[in-house]
């Protein structure tokens, strides 16, 4: 098996996404973890590929993302990179692998490296001066907003976020720090949809949602969810496309074709997988 297709469409880059905000039209975006699904991805047009550090419950069987390393965040990149010709190309920097400034940069080196485009960090206010020392320094990043993985025992699970008016502010004044400070993308995840449609109209960047409704720029889910491959009870926020009968082809890259042609013609996600 070879991944050296020729592209059809040009490489999805940062200023494509920004354009296509600014025309209104959305962008869908999955999980992804090897190279094979990766070339699978590109044929159903998706535009951008995470490899989230959800790579450790779904790929390595942890209960959370914690035990997660930036060894195998590059490892799983470079997989990816090697196959993918359009998609732009996520990375998470795994639990406490951006700390210090020092540590934010070597973690960015080594998955930049390995092919990733921009690096994803979750929290607030408190990531501006990475955000900017990794901006300074030519490193994109993505600032992972809401129900943030990586502090699981912080909440006391996975739960719903942003839903006081107290809460909905902060986010709010959040992005705007984090947007001053050289935040290229948000990702909002489990916060109710009113808040992400205000947060998505207050940024200048492209906003990605999971369990945010359907007025953020961008969607994802994570592959194996919306492929209905399931370890535990799925989320509200997910739809399995394998089944769905959108689905022309029944197979896995027609699974992909259609949650991209549901997130362009915004019939995903619906209220029944919002908060
Ligand atoms: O790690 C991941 O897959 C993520 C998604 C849930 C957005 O961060």
């Amino acid at each position: 098996m070879s991944y050296l297709a020729t592209p059809s469409t040009a490489p999805v880059t940062l200023s494509t996404l920004n354009k296509l905000k600014a025309k209104g039209e959305k962008f869908s975006c999955l999980t992804c973890y090897d190279a094979s699904f990766a070339h699978a991805m590109n044929q159903a047009g998706i535009e951008t590929i995470l490899v989230g550090d959800s790579l450790g419950m779904v790929v390595q069987g942890h209960d959370s993302t914690l035990p997660v390393t930036v060894a195998d965040m590059a490892y799983h990149t470079a997989n990816i990179a090697r196959a993918n010709r359009t998609a732009l190309i996520l990375c998470d920097l795994p639990f406490l692998s951006y700390s210090t400034l020092s540590d934010a940069i070597n973690s960015s080196r080594a998955v930049m490296q390995a092919g990733a485009n921009v690096i994803k960090i979750e929290g607030g206010r408190e990531l501006a001066d990475t955000v900017k020392a990794l901006a300074q320094a030519g490193v994109p990043t993505c600032v992972h907003l809401g129900l943030t993985p990586q502090l699981v025992n912080v909440f006391g699970g996975y739960k719903v976020q942003g839903k006081t008016d107290e809460a909905a502010t902060k986010l709010l004044e959040d992005v705007q720090i984090l947007q001053q400070a050289g935040a290229a993308m948000f990702l909002l995840e489990c916060v109710p949809a009113t808040l992400a449609k205000a947060v998505t109209e207050s940024v200048a960047v492209p906003v990605i949602g999971i369990g945010a409704g359907v007025d953020t720029d961008g969607q994802v889910l994570v592959m194996h969810d919306m492929l209905g491959v399931y370890t535990r009870k799925p989320a509200k926020f997910v739809k399995n496309f394998m089944t769905d009968s959108t689905n022309t082809t029944g197979d896995i890259t027609g699974a992909f074709a259609a949650y991209h042609q549901a997130v362009k013609n915004q019939t995903f996600p619906t209220d029944e997988h919002t908060f």
